[in-house]
């Protein structure tokens, strides 16, 4: 096989084979088909498109490409939740003690954060002495002692993606549904799930802009897990503002057990609630939404979601006290209140440019060699639709030096007031199967 006919047949619109995709995959990552061929395929893909078959054996292709993860040690269905990534999305968090509390183990390997969007990493070592440095047997292990367990991306996984990744990026071929869909399935499996979530956001603060684009994106990945066996759904949801009002790590801990509190912010309860009803559902624990949300806000109301986050916590060294006393977290120096100039309602705040406050702030990075502050980040005061009256508090930052100059200014520009109540956006668009 030579690699010029295959970058052919994808430039003149044809279907590729099994074969010569795996063709590409292996040859790329062991370094026999070079970068200027592999830029050429990618830029084929981009403008010819691949259909469901194709993109599961590339979704396969780049999954045995390294090492997989190997969950047949755990009881039950292994249900994976995949966000496309937001700003102040807390939910892995909460989902993740939520669902094993009713049952659903979770055996997640997670991710820190870059640019505007944060990590779930990062976010639990806002915890005194938690750690996610565990071997894969002591993972198994905790998994099926307490359902629950995090670790971060260990082992070869996904070679070939993290290969392609890179040059994507400087061709000009990141935004390829194909491309994006393949990318993210593969993650997931190779990580070991059974069964995937994923949420797909859609607005200001998201890789997809608009909502025809994340249905575009939703409906290639769960086309992808039904070729490849993996049962796979997907919930649109908005990011055209920050979902919740923390921003920041251990601003998002304590947001996290407020929530398995009860307490928790409107739209980011609802959409555990949305979420966690279907890992319910794929991992055999619920027979439909209803029985599933009565389930999850039964493990809300009695407190054992909240309980199941603690022991967790201490199993890998956290300081489970934080849970009942969440002011041990780390604190910021200055809490500082943004004030509103006009009165109005709040018709958008763009979160991107509101992630990348926080994350000029210390909350996140620009480079994945940055260095973050734990304590600082935003809590929002108002979200769209709020009414605000001039000199009213829109936001706290959380800094840990006084002088917030440039998070002012960037809050006040990127929030925007007018005179007319705006519809409030909606936060589920869809649900896919
Ligand atoms: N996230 C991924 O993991 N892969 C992509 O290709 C794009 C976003
Ligand atoms: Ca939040």
């Amino acid at each position: 096989m030579r690699m010029v006919d295959v970058i052919q047949k994808k430039r003149d619109g044809e279907t590729l084979s099994e074969e010569e995709i795996r063709f590409f995959i292996n040859g790329y990552t062991d370094g026999t088909i070079s970068d200027y061929q592999a830029s050429a395929f990618l830029m084929a893909i981009y403008f010819s498109d691949m259909n469901a078959e194709e993109q599961g054996y590339l979704t396969m292709a780049m999954v045995n490409s390294g090492d997989q993860i190997d969950l047949s040690a755990i009881e039950g269905i292994k249900v994976d939740k995949h966000s496309t990534g937001g700003v102040g999305d807390t939910t892995t968090l909460i989902l993740a003690p939520l669902v094993a509390a009713c049952g659903v183990p979770v055996a997640k390997m997670s991710g820190r954060g870059l640019g505007h969007t944060g990590g779930t990493l990062d976010k639990l070592e806002a915890i005194e002495g938690f750690h996610i440095e565990i071997s894969e047997s002591e993972f198994v292990k905790q998994v099926n002692d307490l359902k629950l367990a995090v670790i971060g991306q260990s082992g070869n996984l996904t070679p070939a993606d993290k290969k392609l990744y890179a040059l994507r990026d400087v061709t000009a071929t990141v935004d390829s549904i194909p491309l994006i869909a393949s990318s993210i399935m593969s993650k997931k499996i190779a990580a070991g799930a059974d069964a995937i979530v994923l949420d797909v956001k859609t607005g200001d603060g998201a890789f997809m802009k608009t909502t025809e684009d994340a249905e575009a994106l939703a409906q290639s990945m769960v086309a992808i897990g039904k070729e490849v066996g993996r049962n796979t759904m997907a919930v649109i949801s908005d990011m055209s503002q920050p979902l919740g009002y923390a921003i920041g790590n251990a601003l998002e801990v304590k947001e996290a057990i407020d929530t398995l509190n009860g307490n928790g912010p409107e739209d980011l309860t609802e959409l555990c609630l949305v979420l966690g009803s279907e890992m319910l559902i794929a991992g055999e624990k619920a027979k439909d939404t209803k029985d599933a949300r009565k389930q999850l806000n039964a493990v809300i109301k009695d407190g054992s979601a909240l309980e199941l986050f603690a022991k967790f916590l201490e199993a890998q060294g956290g300081n489970p006290e934080i849970v009942k006393n969440p002011e041990l977290l780390p604190k910021a120096a200055y809490q500082i209140e943004v004030k509103s100039t006009t009165t109005g309602f709040i018709t958008k705040m763009e979160a991107d440019e509101i992630g990348v406050a926080a994350m000029l702030l210390g909350a996140g990075r620009a480079t994945k060699e940055d260095d973050i502050d734990l304590a600082v980040g935003i809590v929002l005061k108002k979200k769209i639709g709020d009414a605000v009256k001039s000199g009213e508090t829109i936001a706290v930052v959380h800094s840990n030096t006084e002088n917030i100059l440039q998070t002012e200014r960037l809050l006040l520009k990127h929030i925007h007031i007018s005179q007319h109540a705006p519809k409030r956006p909606k936060l589920i668009y869809k649900v896919m199967k």
